[in-house]
């Protein structure tokens, strides 16, 4: 009897072992599923798929709003932990009013007045956010029922979303087809690819709006994480943060970050942008933008190690400090998300595009297709 126990562990043990990764450890599996996270107030079921590559990195995205609802990586010693904000419950995102995670469209940002000017007639959209509009309007990309599709691969496991905006949806003209696939690699890579075909022209400008906090489950602010962002200028606010429409040099102010610098080192800086701001809430206008691939922000959280890298096709980055966030949510795990507790990094066109002339174009026209990628990768150093 002792002799087949004996023989039973062995043989568990060299199945553990042959089934390990190369640092020993149980690789798990490539693979995606799907289950049912709610309904909404009209009785739509919602469902969450969990996407997982072969290292344990794992994505929860759920088919409302497009939202990143968990993204767990491994720290330098090999804990995994979540570094995206967010909430438990589907109720609280219907309720949300911060974009936790999601995608923000039709119109990411901010347009100034709710009015842009399209072929010699004036478009009225919502004023969401103080005088201007925000995020698409009331009830944006982010609040909207997206259908679901499992994709896989042989190195990797995606969700591809399509939701069809309808003309006049939010005061946008034209039916805008849009589509996302948001891809998990085996390199530890999330990536989200955007498409959109119109059949009128519509300014259209799609970002993820993920709230990152690398220490791990909100163990800390983001003040000490360091910043990258590969931009020599900016594009200043007015005091309702719309663009002015200058270009301005960050040297020598608290927008340079050329080289990774710690968030909290400038953010209290006296400074006119940081006060319209109140903190960073500003869109960085990215350097040897061409339309491919390029690495142009990293953010490092030094006591974890954890490193994300972030590869866009876009021109501008906003980036916005968690400067809303003042303790009154309750959020996954019931975690108080408090000040500044976490970085939002959203590749986009520049802020109020329709009516600033000297902006790169936002408006997509019928037979064009509207396409950009970008890549949140993980490691750790
Ligand atoms: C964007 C805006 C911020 C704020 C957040 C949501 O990042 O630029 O001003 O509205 O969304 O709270």
């Amino acid at each position: 009897m002792k002799f087949l126990v004996s023989i039973i562990i062995s043989v568990v043990i060299v199945l553990l072992i042959s089934c390990g990764g190369q640092d020993g450890k149980p690789k798990s599996k490539l693979e995606i599923t799907q289950e049912v996270f709610g309904q909404t107030e009209s009785g739509q079921q919602v469902d969450i798929y969990t996407l997982t590559n072969t290292n344990g990195m794992q994505v929860r995205i759920t088919n409302y709003g497009a939202i990143v609802q968990s993204l767990t990586v491994s720290d330098r010693n090999g804990k995994t932990e979540d570094v995206v904000l967010g909430y438990d419950k589907l109720e609280n995102y219907i309720q949300d009013a911060s974009y936790f995670g999601c995608v923000v469209g039709r119109f990411g940002n901010r347009i100034s007045k709710g009015k842009f000017m399209l072929d010699n007639k004036e478009y009225t959209l919502a004023t969401n956010n103080g005088p201007n509009h925000l995020h698409g309007g009331k009830k944006g990309f982010n609040k909207v029922v997206w259908d679901g599709k499992s994709v896989k691969n042989k190195e990797s496991v995606g969700l591809k979303l399509i939701y069809l905006s309808k003309d006049g949806e939010e005061g946008y003209p034209g039916n805008l087809n849009s589509s996302l696939v948001y891809t998990l690699t085996n390199n530890n890579e999330l990536q989200i690819e955007y498409e959109a075909t119109t059949d009128k022209a519509t300014p259209v400008n799609l970002t993820h709006h993920g709230y990152f906090n690398l220490s791990g489950n909100c163990k800390s602010d983001i003040l000490s994480h360091e910043l990258w962002i590969n931009a020599n200028t900016f594009t200043p606010i007015d005091s309702t943060s719309i663009p002015t429409g200058n270009l301005p040099s960050v040297e020598n102010t608290p927008f340079d970050f050329n080289s990774p610098t710690a968030i909290g080192v400038r953010i209290n800086d006296e400074n006119e942008q940081l006060k319209f701001g109140l903190g960073y809430d500003h869109n960085w206008v990215l350097n040897n933008v061409d339309g491919t691939m390029k690495l142009q922000a990293s953010l490092y959280e030094p006591t974890s190690g954890r490193l994300m890298e972030i590869y866009t096709e876009e021109p501008g980055l906003q980036f916005y400090s968690g400067n809303f966030l003042d303790g009154s949510i309750s959020g996954k795990k019931e975690i108080i998300y408090k000040h500044r507790y976490a970085a939002v990094l959203e590749t986009q066109h520049f802020p109020d595009s329709p009516n600033q002339p000297d902006f790169i174009s936002t408006i997509l026209k019928p037979g064009e297709t509207y396409k950009t990628k970008t890549i949140y990768r993980f490691s750790t150093k």
